[in-house]
């Protein structure tokens, strides 16, 4: 894959994580229960966010699919779809992954871990694509460097235009 084309390959698991960010709110995936004193989730994990990142992450890889050479080109149509589908699903149980550790850790709701919130839903959305399409260990390594720096750079915006909290 050429630059442009391993960004659009990733561009569904980004949109998936950062849909919740302005989409999410009301309901806790968790229902607000605990498990060993702890909140499983924490309210940062909401059923909208949740449906907010499957809906548009999917329907981003079915827009950058219409492109006939942008996105998976090697795949059938019907294959780019399901991958797009699996980034997006794969991206947010990375992220409901990650806030279940950080409750086990007692990391609070929103408080920041460079790992579980920039790096494990990428793990879990190659993971999930990996039915269809791998990327070599260059283009891995890339797309972790590349991921660090714009979600970092994304959650700084977000905090600027007052949608996140927190800077991170
Ligand atoms: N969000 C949501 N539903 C999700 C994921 C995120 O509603 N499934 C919204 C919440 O408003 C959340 C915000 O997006 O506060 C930022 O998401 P994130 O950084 O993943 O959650 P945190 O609040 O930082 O909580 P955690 O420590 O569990 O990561
Ligand atoms: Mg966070």
């Amino acid at each position: 894959m050429d630059a442009l084309q391993l960004l659009a390959f990733v561009l569904p698991a980004y949109v998936a994580n950062a849909s919740p960010v302005v989409f999410g709110g009301g309901t806790s995936v968790d229902f607000k229960r605990l498990l060993g004193g702890k909140r499983v989730f924490g309210d940062g994990k909401t059923w909208r966010g949740l449906l907010a990142g499957v809906v548009f992450g999917t329907f981003t890889g079915f827009a950058l699919a219409l492109h006939p050479a942008l996105f998976l080109p090697s795949l059938l149509f019907r294959e780019r779809m399901i991958v797009a589908l699996l980034l997006s699903v794969g991206t947010m149980a990375g992220d409901l992954a990650g806030s279940f550790v950080k409750r086990r850790l007692g990391i609070a709701a929103g408080s920041r871990h460079e790992f579980f919130d920039q790096l494990l839903f990428l793990g879990f959305a190659l993971a999930a694509a990996s039915i269809y399409i791998v990327p070599s260990l260059e283009e891995i390594a890339l797309l972790v460097v590349a991921t660090y720096v714009l979600h970092k750079a994304a959650n700084w915006l977000a905090h600027v235009v007052r949608l996140k909290r927190v800077p991170w």
